[in-house]
């Protein structure tokens, strides 16, 4: 019956597609990086009443802006270039509780969703309580920008933010609220979630130190996208490095400039 919801698959084909670019990438070892994407507004009234393949589970936390969600996630342990193979066998649809202090598994399969779950449900509901009609969280490891995390200079957000920026004018154009860092915690802890979720209030996207990045938003290939961007400006200024030479980068004036001719 999900099967039948085209709108549906054609998301849950699109979570497919980034999983496979992520693949692609090389930002995603074994089972790195995980994907949530809210489908409620997808799903008819029937399919959000799907009985559960499994006994409900606690949230750390009551969700208040998701009481009733469904959303697509990623399995824990599971490889991204399976989730491109076979989204259904390597992920499910998960439904918050009506009370928001549980979720249970509606379909296709009782597969455990990510590690990275609290963690994922925190930033939608931080998000969409501010207003915003957020739909995704996407955690990879991408291996330019971890590795930029290893410099203890690249953990100061307006610099780091400032090095991407002015490798390429993109960068500022596609990332304007800039990067928001996290230090080192310990993966799919609240820890790691909160204060992630402390870096949402000013960034889209967010580097955690020595581990992974995280974007949210509105659409699950604009989040790709983004953190693509980031990496392409992470390869031109590795490429000079490795060249030999420092960046000289675009100048505060010519970033500047793309501020009124983009609206930015
Ligand atoms: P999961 O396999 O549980 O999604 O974990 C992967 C990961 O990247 C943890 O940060
Ligand atoms: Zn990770």
């Amino acid at each position: 019956m999900i099967r039948d919801n085209k709108e549906l698959m054609a998301e849950i084909g699109r979570v497919a597609e980034v999983a496979g670019y992520l693949w692609t990438k090389g930002w995603a070892e074994r089972n790195g990086g995980n994907i949530s994407v809210n489908v409620t507004h997808l799903m008819t009234d029937e399919e959000k009443a799907l009985p559960a393949l499994a006994a409900r589970v606690q949230l750390p936390a009551e969700m208040d802006a998701l009481k009733g969600h469904v959303f697509f996630v990623t399995g824990t342990g599971k490889r991204m270039r399976y989730v491109a193979q076979n989204p259904f066998e390597n992920g499910s649809l998960i439904r918050i509780s009506p009370d928001g202090l549980f979720y249970e598994i509606i379909a296709e399969k009782p597969t455990q969703p990510t590690s990275e779950l609290p963690s994922h449900l925190s930033m939608h509901n931080y998000v969409r309580s501010t207003g915003r009609d957020n739909r995704v969280v996407l955690h990879t490891h991408p291996t330019d920008l971890i590795g930029l995390t290893h410099g203890p200079k690249f953990l100061n957000s307006e610099y780091l933010t400032r090095t991407l920026w002015a490798m390429i004018p993109e960068c500022r154009i596609i990332v304007p609220k800039g990067i928001g860092i996290v230090r080192y915690e310990i993966p799919g802890t609240m820890d790691l979630a909160r204060a992630t979720i402390k870096q949402l209030e000013k960034h889209d996207v967010v580097f955690w130190e020595k581990h992974g990045i995280l974007a949210v938003g509105e659409d699950l290939i604009e989040c790709f996208d983004t953190i693509d961007t980031l990496s392409k400006s992470a390869q031109i200024y590795f490429s000079a490095r490795m060249a030999g030479f420092e960046p000289e980068g675009m100048t505060d004036e010519q970033l500047d400039g793309l501020v009124d001719a983009f609206n930015l």
